[in-house]
């Protein structure tokens, strides 16, 4: 019988991962359960930073950013050894279950540990919205608005100065948050990695509409694509001698996206997941990640999940289209 599960944050940070906890903690507790938290992701199990988590270290959590946990990216956890020696730490402590809570890679440590014989449900928590078979991951939607913010923001001084924008966001191979953060802040462009950057074309969009309305400009650019500075280089040298027309300055909006309270979308959401994680776990299930599915909550395999690349939902493709934003070419299948 499952007397004791742990928890765990790993990889990074996301709005949404102490809510995540929270409904982890609470749910077992009304189930009679003891929810133990390990600290700074797998290194926590090496160093056996445990932590019983009560009801006052939950009271505060919900609204806060980053984790109470911590997180980290574990090495020791990449080696098999590494792994037996988790697997018997756990044990050891009395863990009968574990809720891991992070991206892609961290995912894929919970993984390891479910065939090595110990109950694992994941709990996707990235703001790069990059796992395959969930519509969103824990903290894509607080970044989003973030992102969101910002370019509101900056947009006041490109109008100011006539000025064009060229916005760097996270994400890192996903070009979700820079494509759905075009469409919600009305830039005029969005490179993203799924797609092949027509820079041709964005000069074109630019200048025309420069000459026409004398308007300011905005592109946000995905971090898997180039970094900024690159792709400004790009462009100048595609533009040759007729030059680019505006000014251009460039912002990268680096870790501010990750940070800040979670929003309702996100703290719900979080709740959710850590409500099913838990349950599934107490009904036997292990070897799975909770994912949000048209609305629904649902368990999928791991194997099905871990390794497959998400692609953009046709409807946000076809959104951008309409709304007639540059976002580049298909990449055909080599
Ligand atoms: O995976 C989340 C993420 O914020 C990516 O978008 C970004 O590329 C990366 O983590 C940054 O990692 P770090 O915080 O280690 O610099």
């Amino acid at each position: 019988m499952l007397t004791t599960i742990g928890v765990l944050t790993s990889g990074g940070d996301s709005p949404g991962m102490n809510p995540a906890i929270l409904a982890v903690a609470r749910t077992a507790q009304s189930k009679g359960v003891h929810t133990v938290g390990i600290r700074n992701g797998y290194d926590g199990i090496f160093t056996g930073d445990f932590l019983r988590l009560g009801d006052r270290a939950m009271s505060t959590i919900l609204e806060r950013g980053g984790t109470i946990l911590q997180s980290s990216r574990c090495k020791k956890f990449y080696s098999e050894e590494g792994r037996e020696q988790a697997l018997k730490i756990l044990r050891e402590a009395g863990i009968g279950g574990l809720v891991v809570i992070g991206g892609d890679g961290s995912l894929t440590g919970a993984r390891f540990l479910h065939q090595m014989g110990m109950p694992v449900i994941g709990i996707p928590g990235s703001i790069d919205n990059d796992l395959y078979g969930s519509d969103m991951c824990v903290g894509v939607d607080t970044a989003a608005n973030t992102i969101m913010q910002l370019v509101d923001k900056i947009k006041d001084t490109a109008r100011s100065h006539r000025r064009c924008f060229l916005v760097e966001v996270m994400g890192r191979g996903s070009g979700y948050l820079a494509l759905t953060t075009a469409i919600s802040s009305g830039a005029q462009v969005a490179v993203i990695p799924e797609y092949r950057v027509n820079i041709p074309r964005i000069l074109h969009l630019l200048r025309e509409r420069y000459e026409k309305t004398k308007e300011s400009s905005t592109i946000i650019l995905a971090e898997g694509v180039c970094p900024a500075g690159e792709f400004i280089r790009r462009l100048e040298e595609e533009a040759g001698d007729s030059s680019l027309l505006q000014e251009v300055r460039t912002t990268v909006l680096g870790h501010v996206q990750r940070g800040g309270a979670p929003t309702h979308f996100d703290r719900l959401l979080a709740c959710r997941m850590g409500e099913l994680a838990v349950n599934a776990l107490l009904q036997g299930e292990s070897g799975s990640v909770t994912t949000l599915n048209k609305g629904r909550m649902a368990l999928k395999d791991l194997n099905d999940v871990l390794g497959r690349k998400r692609h953009p939902a046709p409807e946000i493709i076809r959104l951008a289209r309409h709304l007639q934003i540059e976002f580049g070419d298909v990449v055909e299948p080599s």
